[in-house]
């Protein structure tokens, strides 16, 4: 059975202090969720620490939004894995869109990054997805496909996550149709060597969509971002029908 796994990105957003009053409104409504359902906060760097205390003992693991390749070194401003796991952190968010669109992310680091990852024991999350230029012309299939065949270039697929995130659908409010997620995510894992990848769906993500998107066979969790911001929206999410 592949796993499910439901991610809050919080991308630049939240304080220590704000990432705390999120935990207490948020874990309270985690009392009935089914277990199978892995559920993982992605917070800001400067909140891991804090938070993975408070976390210690609960169900929800903790990811971080990149991981450098290096083990150490002369690198301002990048994360080590190290750095990452001595706060037990499990996850780490590789090759998102706005990595890749704002900070120069390319397939070759992003593939460094995955292999990094591993080594130190974290899951990857890897973002693959198009911009609205690319689906107008008709490129999505041809661009998801070389992006899987350059980022996972010696990456044991056994250890990873794979998000499907259409830019276009990323803090638009446009969420990718149900059923179109479903068809790219199918095709996403006709292209994997291991069939029991977890693969999700991101992108507007919203507490009114969740439950369709996850009523789909091919869809295995979906990584969140503004709506994961709000412990009570986050909350319906993880506790979808
Ligand atoms: P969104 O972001 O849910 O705000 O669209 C998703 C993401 O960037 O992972």
């Amino acid at each position: 059975m592949r796993k499910i796994v439901i991610a809050g990105n919080w991308k630049m957003y939240k304080t220590q202090r704000e990432s705390s009053e999120f935990l207490q409104a948020f874990m309270p409504q985690l009392e009935s969720t089914p277990q199978e359902r892995e559920v993982v906060l992605c917070p800001p760097f400067t909140a891991l620490s804090a938070m993975s205390t408070s976390l210690h003992g609960s169900s929800v693991q903790l990811g971080a939004q990149n991981i450098h390749w290096e083990n150490s070194g002369a690198y301002t401003g990048e994360i080590s894995g190290e750095m990452l796991t001595e706060l037990g952190v499990r996850y780490a968010i590789v090759g998102h869109s706005e990595r890749r669109q704002y900070f120069g992310e390319t397939d070759e680091t992003v593939n460094k990054r995955l292999i990094a990852a591993q080594r130190h024991g974290l899951i990857p999350i890897l973002c693959v997805g198009e911009t609205k230029q690319e689906r107008d012309a008709d490129e999505t299939e041809a661009l998801i496909s070389n992006q899987l065949a350059k980022d996972l270039v010696g990456v044991d697929q056994k250890k990873l996550v794979i998000a499907y995130e259409p830019i276009w659908a990323i803090g638009t409010g446009d969420t990718c149709e149900a059923l179109e997620a479903n068809r790219v995510i199918g095709l996403i894992r006709s292209q994997l060597k291991v069939a029991d990848v977890p693969i999700q769906y991101g992108g507007s993500v919203k507490p009114n969509n969740i439950d369709e998107l996850m009523s789909q066979p091919e869809i295995d969790g979906v990584l969140v971002g503004g709506a994961s911001l709000e412990p009570d929206s986050f909350a319906r999410i993880v506790n979808y029908k």
